[in-house]
């Protein structure tokens, strides 16, 4: 089992929407293999657990499943699981989870906890959204220095680009000038042609898409290549 996230310190940088998408989308790529992932929230308002449970009684929803899958009433009996658990529930059922399933998302709240130090050392990979302005930069950094500490593998990507001097700066120069000196083997997470994966402010289209059952038909493809970079 991999056990997978997209987190940083920060709250409000896309963790829980890109997880989301990379769980989904995941799902129904591995779903003929008999491959199995699972989502698992530490944020105890269950937000994704209700909107499951919403989306499953939606026609739109099943309809909009139906065109794209003709196993579709399969896919929905058989959806990948989202559980929300506390921190020690998830230390206690780490083991079968072990059992059942071959990747494992984590999904944070934005803030970070004592207690998370143990959860964060059955993490595998580390995918940290980074959205260009001051602070966010600085909680990335730090980010990045604890999963140095911890030696758990991590790459970052550009959040919500939009085309200011700032953003344009972060991209062309952090990394060597400042993330690698946080933490000497932080990845830059590709995109496009291996460039920095780079995700544009889109604030409309990605409130849009977020579903527990559709995968996200991604026009960019980012959701593929922050996938790629997670599990491999
Ligand atoms: N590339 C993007 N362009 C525009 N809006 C985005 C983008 N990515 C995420 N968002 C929006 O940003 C908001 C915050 O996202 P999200 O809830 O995923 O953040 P989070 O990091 O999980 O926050 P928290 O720490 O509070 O859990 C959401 O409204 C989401 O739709
Ligand atoms: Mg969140």
């Amino acid at each position: 089992m991999k056990v997978l996230a997209i987190a940083t310190r920060k709250g409000g940088v896309g963790k829980s929407t890109w997880t989301q998408y990379c769980v989904t989308t995941l799902f129904h790529i591995l779903y003929k293999k008999g491959k199995k992932v699972a989502l698992i929230d530490f944020d105890d308002q269950r937000s994704l657990a209700n909107k499951r449970a919403k989306e499953i009684k939606s026609k739109q929803v099943v309809e909009a499943l139906s065109e794209i899958f003709e196993d579709y009433e399969e896919r929905l009996k058989n959806l990948y699981p989202l559980y929300t658990f506390g921190y020690q529930e998830y230390l206690e059922k780490y083991d079968k989870l072990q059992q059942h399933f071959d990747y494992i998302f984590l999904d944070f709240p934005g803030r970070i906890e004592k207690e998370q130090k143990a959860i964060l050392e059955t993490i595998d990979k580390v995918a940290i959204p980074i959205v260009a302005d001051e602070l966010d930069i600085e909680s990335g950094v730090s980010y990045m220095k604890m999963c140095d500490t911890l030696n758990i593998k991590c790459g970052w990507f550009l959040n919500k680009e939009a085309n200011t001097t700032f953003n344009r700066r972060i991209k062309a120069t952090a990394h060597e000038n400042y993330f690698q000196k946080a933490n000497p083997n932080i990845e830059k997470i590709p995109g496009k042609e291996s460039e920095l994966l780079s995700i544009r402010e889109r604030p409309e289209m990605y409130r849009k898409n977020r579903s527990t059952i559709i995968p996200f038909d991604d026009p960019e493809q980012n959701v593929y290549h922050l996938i790629k970079y997670l599990i491999n």
